[in-house]
C-alpha cells in the first residue's frame, strides 16, 4: 500500500475551498454509517449537512473497532471527492480495552514511567483499531473534589500534573518514533477548565492571570513540549471569552509565547456552544470568532462547514487563513502514515492478539499496585495467608471497577474482590442494608478474623457533567461500617471512587486504601497489597479535605498575612470555627508496609548563584523488614518575592525501592530554575533569597535546610 506521498502543499493545491473546510470538521461515525459501536460522548444536535459535506469531513470521533474503522474509510475514500483520508481520533483515556487505573490513580503512582507504560500499552491496542489520535492525556489541574472530572487528570499540583501529561504523551508517541503500535495524542482541555466555579461541570472559570499562568497553564504547555499534535479547547470562559474563541488563549499564549504548532480543535459542540455563553450572536458570527482565534477543528458542530464559505466570499476570511490551518491537519495525517496506507493500523487479528492479552493485563496490575493509596494501618496489614474474611460492601463482587472513560472496557472480563478472596472468604455480601443480614449471616461473620469492607462511589458518579455537590460515600454505606464495628473485628476498608472522598468516618478502621477505579488488573492488585506480596506505594495526588465547606483545600497556598498558629492565643487568625485548616490527608501523603526515616540532609552549598547546581542529598531509611518503594518528595519555599509565594511547591519527586533494614542516599540536583516563579505576564522571574528545601515522604512530613540564592555573583 505504500506510495509517493505528496507534499501538504501540494496536496492543498488540488482541492477546492469546500474540501479544505471539511478538514476543519469532525463528526461521530453514525453520520456515515447510519449505527455504529463508538462510544456517545455529548449529545448531538441537528447538524443539518447533507451526504456532500459529510463526505468533506475530514476526522472522525470515536470509532467501533477495527472492522467499523475498515468500512468507514473505505466508503469514506469511495465517496469522498479528493483524496485525503480520515483522520480518527477517539476518548483512550486510560487505556483502550486493557484498562488501566484512572489517570488521578496512575498520579497517586508518583510514577512517570507507570503513567508512560499506560499509555504505551493503550496506544498498542487503539492503534490495532484504527485509532490514529487519543484524546488524552487531560492536563487539567483541579484543586475542587466535588469536580466529577478530577477522576480524569492528575490532582492538584501543577509539577505532578506537567509530569505524567508529559509521560503520557511521550508513551503515546513512543518519544515521537511515529510508526507501528503509535498514536498522537491531543491534550485537552485548553485552558483552566479545572477551575470551574463550585466544581460544577461546565461553569465559568474566572481565574487571575497569576494562577492561570503559574497553576494551570504549565502542564499543557509541557505535554506540548512533549510532542502532543493537538490540544482541545476547553467549555469554558477564560476572561469572559470562551476557550474556543479565545485569541489569548489560542493565538497569544500557544502560537506566541509557546511557538507551538499543535492543531486546535474545539471540544465536542463547542463551537457552537459560544452562541449559548452569549458570545456569538449566531453560528456565522461564532464561525468567524473561531477561525480568527485559531481554531483548527470543530468538533461535532457544522459551524465551520455551514458558514466559513460564506465568509471567505464575503472578504471576511482569507482563503490563506484556512490553509494555515489545514497544512497543519494535512502535515499530521502524512507524519502518521495516512497517504501512504489510510487502513493504518486497523486490523482484527492483531488486535484480537494483543488486546487484553496478558502482557497487557501484567502491565495493567503492575499500574494498579502503585497507585493505590493506603491511608491507616495499625499493622492488621498485611494479612496472614490463613486468615478468615468477611467481605462486605457494595464492591465486594463488583467488577466494575474500570471507572468512567474507559469505553471498551469489559467489565465482565475482568475478577472481582469475591473471586480473587475465594479461599479465604467466610461470609461475602454486596448489601450494605445491616437490617437484612441473617441470623446465618451474623453467624458466619463472627467466625471471621477480619472485616473487609469494599465501599465507595459507583463510577457513575464520576466523569463529565458527574459532578457532586456531596463528596461523602453515598446511601447508608458510613452508617453501616459503625455497625460493622461492633462485632469488634478488625477492619480493613477498601474504598473506590474517582475522586477524593469525605472519609473522616472511616478513620477508626484498622486499615484503609483508596483504591481509585484501578482498571482491569484492580482485583489482583488489591489482593497481593492485602497480602503483602507487594506494598502499597501510592501518594494522594490531592488533598482529602474533612469537609466540603473546606474546598477548596491544596498544600501549596499562600501564608496569609494572618496565618494560622498553633497554640498561639491569637484569634484574629485566617481559619474555620468549625474545621482545622488542614485537609484530612494531604497531597503526598500514603503509608507503607516499609518504615521509612529521612536523615543527613545535606546541600552542596549553602550560598548559591545563578549558574550553580545544588546538590542535595538525603539518605532514606527503611527500618522495617519489608523492602517497599517510597515516594522521596522535594519541596521548596520561596520565603519572600515580588510577588507572595506559596508555603511549599512540590519541585522533584523520585520513587525508589528500598530494601528492609537499610538505606538509601539520593540525591536531587537543583538549577536556578527550581527556584524561579512565574509572573502574571507569564514570565519567569528569580530574585535572590531564602529558599527553604524540604525532603521527606508527604508534603506536612518532612526534614529542612535553607539556602540563599544570590543573583548578584
Ligand atoms: C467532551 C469531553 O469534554 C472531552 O474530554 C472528550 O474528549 C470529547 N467530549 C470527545 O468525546
Amino acid at each position: 500500500m505504500n506510495k509517493h506521498v505528496l507534499s501538504s502543499d501540494e496536496i492543498i493545491k488540488r482541492m477546492s475551498l469546500k474540501e479544505k473546510i471539511g478538514q476543519m470538521n469532525q463528526l461521530p461515525p453514525i453520520l456515515f454509517l447510519g449505527s455504529s459501536l463508538a462510544e456517545v460522548t455529548g449529545y448531538l444536535r441537528d447538524l443539518n449537512l447533507d451526504e456532500e459535506k459529510i463526505y468533506t469531513s475530514g476526522s472522525i470521533l470515536g470509532i467501533g473497532g477495527p472492522k467499523e474503522m475498515l468500512e468507514l474509510q473505505e466508503l469514506y475514500i469511495k465517496k469522498a471527492s479528493h483524496n485525503v483520508p480520515l483522520l480518527i481520533m477517539a476518548d483512550v483515556i486510560h487505556g483502550y480495552k486493557t484498562i488501566f487505573p484512572v489517570p488521578i490513580a496512575l498520579a497517586s503512582s508518583f510514577n512517570q514511567e507507570i503513567a508512560k507504560l499506560a499509555a504505551r500499552v493503550s496506544a498498542k491496542e487503539a492503534y490495532t483499531s484504527g485509532i490514529h489520535v487519543v484524546f488524552s492525556p487531560m492536563c487539567d489541574l483541579s484543586r475542587d473534589p466535588r469536580w466529577g472530572r478530577v477522576v480524569e487528570g492528575f490532582g492538584e499540583d501543577v509539577y505532578l500534573v506537567g509530569e505524567m501529561a508529559k509521560a503520557m504523551v511521550e508513551g503515546y508517541t513512543n518519544n515521537g518514533k511515529f510508526g507501528e503500535g503509535t498514536v498522537a495524542a491531543c491534550i485537552k482541555h485548553f485552558a483552566g477548565y479545572g477551575a470551574c466555579e463550585g466544581g460544577r461541570d461546565y461553569n465559568t472559570v474566572d481565574l487571575s492571570r497569576l494562577s492561570l499562568y503559574r497553576d494551570y497553564l504549565p502542564a499543557y504547555k509541557k505535554a506540548l513540549e512533549a510532542g502532543a499534535d493537538f490540544v482541545m479547547t476547553s467549555f469554558n470562559t477564560i476572561d469572559g471569552v470562551p476557550s474556543t474563541i479565545n485569541s489569548f488563549l489560542l493565538k497569544d499564549v500557544l502560537r506566541g509565547k509557546w511557538k507551538s504548532n499543535a492543531i486546535t480543535i474545539a471540544d465536542y459542540d463547542a463551537l457552537n456552544q459560544v452562541i449559548d455563553h452569549g458570545a456569538a450572536e449566531n453560528q456565522k458570527v461564532a464561525a468567524l470568532k473561531g477561525i480568527k482565534a485559531g481554531l483548527d477543528i470543530e468538533m461535532a458542530s457544522s459551524v465551520y462547514m455551514n458558514y466559513l464559505e460564506i465568509l471567505v466570499n464575503e472578504g471576511l476570511v482569507k482563503e490563506e487563513e484556512i490553509d494555515v490551518a489545514i497544512k497543519r491537519i494535512i502535515d499530521v495525517k502524512i507524519k502518521l502514515g495516512l497517504f501512504s496506507n489510510p487502513y493504518t493500523g486497523a486490523d482484527e487479528q492483531n488486535e484480537n492478539d494483543l488486546v487484553l492479552s496478558k502482557e497487557h493485563l501484567d502491565k495493567a496490575k503492575i499500574a494498579a499496585l502503585e497507585s493505590t493509596v493506603l491511608l491507616e494501618n495499625n499493622g492488621v496489614l498485611p494479612l496472614d495467608e490463613k486468615v478468615k474474611i468477611a467481605l462486605v460492601g457494595p464492591y465486594a463482587s463488583s467488577r466494575s471497577v474500570v471507572g468512567p472513560w474507559s469505553w471498551h472496557g469489559r467489565h465482565d472480563l475482568h475478577s472481582s474482590l469475591e473471586d480473587v478472596l475465594s479461599n479465604n472468604l467466610v461470609f461475602i455480601s454486596n448489601s450494605y442494608d445491616f437490617e437484612n443480614y441473617s441470623k446465618a449471616d451474623l453467624q458466619a461473620i463472627r467466625e471471621a478474623d477480619v472485616l473487609i469492607f469494599a465501599l465507595g462511589e459507583d463510577s457513575s458518579l464520576s466523569g463529565e457533567a458527574h459532578s457532586r455537590s456531596k463528596i461523602d460515600l453515598p446511601n447508608e454505606q458510613e452508617s453501616f461500617y459503625k455497625k460493622m464495628k461492633d462485632f469488634g473485628k478488625k477492619s480493613v476498608v477498601l474504598i473506590f471512587g474517582g475522586r477524593p472522598l469525605l472519609l473522616s468516618g472511616f478513620k477508626s478502621a484498622d486499615a484503609m486504601m483508596m483504591c481509585w477505579f484501578l482498571g482491569s488488573s484492580s482485583s489482583e492488585a488489591i489482593y497481593d497489597l492485602l497480602f503483602g506480596k507487594v506494598s502499597p506505594s501510592g501518594k494522594l495526588p490531592m488533598s482529602f479535605p474533612r469537609n466540603v465547606g473546606q474546598i477548596p483545600v491544596y498544600y501549596n497556598h499562600f501564608n496569609t498575612g494572618r496565618p494560622y498558629i498553633e497554640k498561639s492565643n491569637n484569634m484574629y487568625v485566617s481559619k474555620y470555627l468549625d474545621v482545622e485548616n488542614t485537609p484530612l490527608y494531604p497531597f503526598g501523603y500514603g503509608l507503607s508496609y516499609g518504615k521509612f526515616r529521612y536523615e543527613n540532609l545535606s546541600v552542596s552549598k549553602k550560598v548559591i548563584n545563578k549558574s550553580d547546581i545544588l546538590e542535595v542529598n538525603v539518605e532514606v531509611f527503611n527500618d522495617a523488614e519489608f523492602s517497599a518503594k517510597e515516594v522521596v518528595q522535594l519541596y521548596i519555599r520561596d520565603f519572600v518575592a515580588d510577588i507572595v509565594r506559596p508555603i511549599k511547591e512540590l519541585k522533584q519527586f523520585q520513587k525508589v525501592l528500598i530494601s528492609g533494614k537499610t538505606s538509601l542516599t539520593l540525591q536531587f540536583k537543583l538549577s536556578v530554575d527550581d527556584l524561579s516563579y512565574i509572573n502574571e505576564e507569564g514570565n519567569k522571574c528569580v530574585e535572590s533569597g531564602r529558599f527553604a528545601i524540604y525532603i521527606g515522604g508527604s508534603s506536612d512530613k518532612y526534614i529542612e535546610t535553607e539556602v540563599y540564592l544570590d543573583m548578584e555573583e
